[in-house]
């Protein structure tokens, strides 16, 4: 190994990786549900995989600088073939596994990719769909053509043009000359060169590539790791989406510094997998925090009086606690003791749903009610909130577990430069900051100034301390007709966290006075359906009982508002917003265009 690659200045991402590699050789490097149990895999055997898929996307004809997608689930094998496609010279197309076809299409499309990785009937249906409709653009429908289709597990039955893993790696073991070449590209490989072209979520508009290179990647690591969010040997969870920037960067993160990533094995079944696994380092996105505080909730009000009051009381002792510890201060003695006995009795039951080993969680992607991190923290588990976009690699600050404030997205990362435009926009400088979007110069020139800051588009303000607070994305911000800006994020947040709604939407740009769009949380009506007897088929939209316990919680967070940022009507949405009704990124953010226009008949109501 080279001295210099010790001493933390790798040129790649591969180099990196093969470098851990052979220093972690027999160590655990990830914990994966195969065959009806958990097994680990080591470095060597992973690393052996890298290779053989690398050597046989040479052997297939990679050039390099070849545009090589990614259309499945999080799985290790999505972190294997990323490393492969970059070790063999090529570049990544992430592809969320749940876009739609025509979603598909249009990143493949855009990115100009030869080959697709695929990891099963339904993503392979849809790359089959987008090659046999071509692509809708605004000018036309534009034919797609792909040389290959590769299958990312086990054998590919059928058509000619696919070709599955496992003969892949049979051919990279039999072709020495596309060894070589691997080891020739991989040593090539330069801080500038391309690693990947992530597209944005999606929450605005249509995706944007963003191209990101080793160098982007490498600094977020390095400058990230002496703040210690995964350490070695810790355990971290796996479940978001690997298109997504920020689940990559924990991905690299743990390459770098030697954690066991447990992969779940779907959303469906996270609560057994956490269990199982019983990680150290959860990432996540707020709704799925917002969905776990919902759940505890509900189990809550399902239990008998004792038990309500029970955990009524364990969560004000826990909130004192926390309330001493975010001051700094140390928590009277008094406090503790109870604390003890909270912990006996309720925190350890909730730290078991997240396996009872969790160190921190991460909270990316977009905005956490303050209220919900409270929530966790009073049992005495903490989430650490982070801020950053695909166009910056992806962090740009984070709270860190020796200093931290809820409410506020932490302090930069080191290495990373932010300052607050007169406007109150977000202006980010660094090695982590991308070169652009591709092909798109105008948007590009739009972003990316001539001194080279990045802006950012969210609207902020740093506090005495020196942490940042998102105010909200500036072209969300709502001017009502009296003239007075409103920021829905932080009314959104409110409502989010009442006990009976999951997710809301403020509307009043031009408008007199503000709305709000609101959907019930599942778990929340299904036990009020138990209560009352509603079947299934009714719908609780329009309920005179549900829209009176949503209507007071409407009220409660009135309170807490300025008279011209209070929600004068509300209407309750007939379901939840969903990603696949396309009202939802894949990274579980709302699409406000998207939702507004679709009920526009509701908001219309309430403006009559
Ligand atoms: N902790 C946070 N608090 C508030 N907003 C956040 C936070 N983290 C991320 N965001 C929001 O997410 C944005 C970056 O997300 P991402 O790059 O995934 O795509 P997007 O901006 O949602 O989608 P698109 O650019 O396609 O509209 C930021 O600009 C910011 O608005
Ligand atoms: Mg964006």
């Amino acid at each position: 190994m080279e001295p210099a690659a010790e001493s933390g200045t790798f040129q790649s991402l591969p180099a990196m990786f093969f470098a851990r590699a052979a220093r972690w050789a027999d160590r655990p490097r990830y914990r994966v549900h195969r065959d009806d149990a958990w097994t680990e895999v080591d470095w060597r055997t992973m690393e052996q995989s890298v290779r053989e898929i690398a050597a046989g996307l040479v052997s297939l004809g990679i050039e390099r600088g070849d545009r090589i997608a990614i259309f499945a689930a999080t799985s290790p094998e999505w972190v294997e073939i990323d490393l492969a496609i970059q070790a063999a010279g090529g570049v990544t197309i992430p592809i969320y596994h749940s876009n739609l076809a025509s979603e598909a299409g249009f990143i493949l499309l855009d990115s100009e990719s030869r080959m697709v990785w695929v990891d099963g009937d339904k993503t392979v249906t849809k790359v089959r769909e987008a090659l046999a409709s071509g692509v809708e653009l605004e000018g036309g429908v534009a034919p797609l053509r792909l040389d290959r289709i590769l299958v990312l597990h086990g054998e590919a039955v059928g058509a000619e043009d696919t070709l599955g893993v496992a003969e892949l790696r049979r051919r990279g073991r039999d072709d020495r000359a596309a060894q070589e070449e691997v080891q020739r590209r991989v040593a090539a490989l330069r801080r500038d060169h391309l690693a990947t072209i992530v597209y944005t979520s999606g929450t605005t508009g249509a995706p944007k590539g963003v191209v990101q290179t080793q160098g982007n990647h490498l600094a977020m690591i390095e400058n990230t790791a002496a703040l210690g969010v995964v350490r070695e040997g810790e355990v971290d969870f796996f479940f978001l989406p690997l298109a997504h920037s920020f689940a990559r960067m924990i991905a690299y993160y743990g390459l770098y510094v030697g954690s066991v990533t447990a992969f779940a094995r779907s959303i469906d079944t996270l609560s057994q997998d956490i269990a199982a696994t019983k990680p150290n380092v959860i990432p996540a996105v707020p709704r799925i925090y917002e969905k776990i505080h919902a759940r505890i909730h509900a189990t809550r009000d399902a239990g008998s009086a004792l038990t309500q009051k029970i955990f009524d009381w364990a969560l004000e002792v826990g909130k004192q606690r926390s309330t001493y510890q975010q001051a700094g201060e140390s928590v009277p003695l008094w406090i503790q003791v109870q604390n003890v006995v909270a912990r006996k009795l309720v925190f350890e039951r909730v730290q078991h749903l997240l396996g009872g080993n969790v160190r921190v969680m991460i909270s990316g992607a977009s905005p956490i009610a303050r209220e919900i991190l409270e929530f966790f923290h009073a049992f005495e588990l903490l989430i650490l909130e982070g801020y950053g976009l695909t166009e910056t690699t992806p962090a740009l600050t984070i709270n860190r577990a020796d200093d931290y404030k809820f409410g506020t997205v932490g302090k930069p990362i080191p290495g990373c430069q932010i300052t607050i435009a007169p406007d109150g926009e977000i202006f980010a400088r660094g090695p982590n900051v991308a070169l652009g979007y591709y092909k798109r110069p105008h948007e590009t020139a739009e972003a990316w100034d001539d001194n080279g800051w990045f802006h950012t588009g969210d609207i902020g303000e740093f506090d005495s301390e020196g942490f940042l607070r998102i105010t909200d994305r500036k072209k969300d911000l709502i001017k009502t007709s009296g003239g007075k800006y409103v920021a829905p994020q932080k009314i959104e947040n409110l409502l989010k966290t009442q006990p009976h709604i999951s997710q809301a939407i403020v509307i009043g740009n031009n408008r007199k006075y503000c709305t709000a769009l609101i959907s019930l949380d599942e778990d929340s009506a299904r036990s009020f359906r138990e209560r009352h007897g509603i079947g299934p088929g009714e719908r609780l939209d329009r309920n005179p009982e549900v829209l009176q316990l949503v209507e007071a919680e409407v009220a409660d967070v009135n309170r807490k508002l300025a008279s011209f940022e209070t929600i004068k009507f509300f209407r309750v949405l007939p379901a939840e917003l969903s990603e696949a009704a396309g009202e939802l990124t894949p990274s579980l953010k709302i699409k406000r265009k998207v939702v507004e226009a679709r009920y526009g008949d509701l908001i219309e109501e309430m403006y009559g």
